[in-house]
């Protein structure tokens, strides 16, 4: 079971309500499934650069025109993309660890997902849809924000978005952990409902570790 971790949470672990979530999600998958192999990208350390032009040329005009043929300079602009696709290519799990920010990704994960799911590296783009070229079996968001959200929250830009997205490649098993409410000042209960979402990050590692077994 091949599992890729990517987070964008720049706080140290024991300030940091979602890579809390993680260490206990990957602490649970390690002990039930020895085979487990873990990678870790950590955007905070080598944070993506936005999407330029020449990415947008060398994978989307191809698809938007016919013949169009990506210059060497645009082919080169797109290594990063590449790599990153490849580390997504290998993972049967992929587990996306960030906190809320101005209700939505924090930009480096958000350019993060623009590069992986350029046309033609996770999917082709075909007359009949998308049509996937990965393995990913399931998708686990790991997310911490100091508001208390309900479900389907109008003010929720960050779940629904990254949902879509992942779903217009096919993956649609995907399950949210989200620790709200972390602003102290504000909820008294901020670490019981932290505590409820390491325990419910724990029943999607189980829940995992069954299904991979
Ligand atoms: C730039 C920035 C923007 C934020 N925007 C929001 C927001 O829109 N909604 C919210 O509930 N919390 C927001 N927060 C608070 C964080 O989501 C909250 O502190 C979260 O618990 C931090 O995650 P961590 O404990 O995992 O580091 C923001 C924090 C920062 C630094």
């Amino acid at each position: 079971m091949n599992i890729l971790h990517v987070c964008a949470d720049p706080q140290p672990m024991e300030e940091a309500a979602s890579k809390q979530i993680a260490a206990s999600f990957f602490s649970n998958v390690i002990t039930r499934n020895e085979n487990a192999r873990i990678v870790n990208i950590d955007l905070t350390q080598e944070p993506p650069a936005i999407y330029t032009t020449e990415q947008y040329r060398n994978f989307w005009y191809p698809v938007l025109i016919d013949g169009y043929v990506p210059t060497k300079e645009e082919e080169g602009a797109s290594t990063y993309a590449h790599e990153q696709a490849a580390h997504v290519q290998e993972a049967d799990i992929l587990v996306l660890t960030m906190p809320m920010w101005n209700y939505s990704m924090p930009a480096m994960m958000k350019s993060w997902i623009d590069h992986v799911l350029s046309p033609g590296l996770l999917y082709e783009v075909t007359d009949q849809g998308n049509l996937p070229k990965h393995k990913i079996k399931k998708l686990v968001l790991l997310i911490s924000s100091h508001d208390v959200f309900t479900e389907a929250d109008p003010r929720d830009g960050l779940s629904p978005a990254i949902e879509n997205s992942f779903e217009d490649i096919g993956i649609d098993d995907i399950s949210v952990v989200w620790a709200d409410g972390q602003y102290p000042k504000l909820h008294v209960d901020f670490e019981s409902r932290k505590a409820i979402a390491i325990e419910a990050a724990e029943e999607v590692a189980e829940e995992i570790c069954e299904d991979f077994s």
